[in-house]
């Protein structure tokens, strides 16, 4: 299979585990990532995917991104809009800083890497996009009022690319994982994880990596051409909407 698959945020954490995943699964892949020098360093040297480095925030960026991956990898089949960061405090702490940084990552990020590929899918009449947005997006959480906003927002972008390019072969679909054991959970307090998070999870544990990966990879195949504008929620069954 030639096609090429990109992934957001595809060095460290959820995204590593799509990127590797879609490798697995035969695609030529493409991490971008922004910080992390060395986690991405590694995670070449580990798998041999493709790293690009910028900043999903910018768009002129995303512009300068996706050609490069484009020369390297071929066009743009499949786009995982993965990239996301958090900056958790209750609203009545929260500056229009830790606001407005989780919007342009997590949400107009989105439509930046979303706008660059959309017009080439279109012409090969073929395309695959995925957005991971959170259980956090679907129900709201304490102290993130900013991140929920950014994940609730882009499963209503999601669903308007999938009534759009519906009929050009293209399917948008949305994955809202929950509490994965990733980097971005040693944010949050130990003791809050075992009080508050844990006894939400009817399954008991936080999920791994790789069970949103499985996703992507059944998402993303030709066989699901018919399955578009849809959140699949995968969050242990701590929320069932
Ligand atoms: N679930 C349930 N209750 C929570 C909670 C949670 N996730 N987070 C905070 N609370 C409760 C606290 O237990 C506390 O309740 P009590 O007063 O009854 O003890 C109350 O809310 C206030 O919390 P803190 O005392 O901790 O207040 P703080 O101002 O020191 O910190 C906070 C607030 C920054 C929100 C901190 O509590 C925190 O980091 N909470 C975790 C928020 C969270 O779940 N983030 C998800 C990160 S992972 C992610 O984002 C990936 C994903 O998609 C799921």
């Amino acid at each position: 299979m030639n096609r090429a698959a990109l992934v957001t945020g595809g060095t460290r954490g959820i995204g590593a585990a799509i990127s590797s995943a879609l490798q697995s699964a035969g695609y030529k892949v493409a991490a971008n990532y922004n910080n992390n020098d060395e986690a991405a360093e590694i995670f070449r040297n580990e798998t041999g995917i493709f790293t690009c480095k910028w900043d999903v925030s910018d768009f002129n960026a995303c512009t300068l991104g996706v050609k490069k991956v484009q020369d390297e990898c071929g066009p743009v089949d499949i786009l995982v809009n993965n990239a996301g960061i958090t900056r958790d405090t209750v609203l009545h702490k929260m500056d229009v800083r830790q606001w407005s940084e989780v919007i342009k990552t997590n949400l107009d990020s989105v439509f930046n890497m979303t706008r660059t590929v959309i017009e080439g899918m279109r012409e090969r009449q073929f395309g695959r996009i995925v957005s991971i947005s959170s259980v956090n997006g679907q129900k709201g959480q304490i102290g993130q009022a900013n991140y929920a906003a950014a994940k609730a927002g882009l499963i209503g972008f999601i669903k308007t690319v999938a009534q759009e390019n519906a009929r050009k072969g293209i399917t948008a679909n949305v994955i809202a994982p929950g509490y994965i054991l990733t980097d971005m959970l040693q944010t949050i307090p130990r003791d809050l994880i075992e009080k508050k998070i844990l006894p939400q999870i009817p399954a008991d544990r936080l999920g791994k990596t790789e069970e949103i990966a499985r996703c992507v990879v059944f998402l993303v195949s030709e066989e699901s051409g018919w399955i578009t504008g849809s959140t699949m929620s995968i969050n242990g069954g701590q929320s069932m909407i």
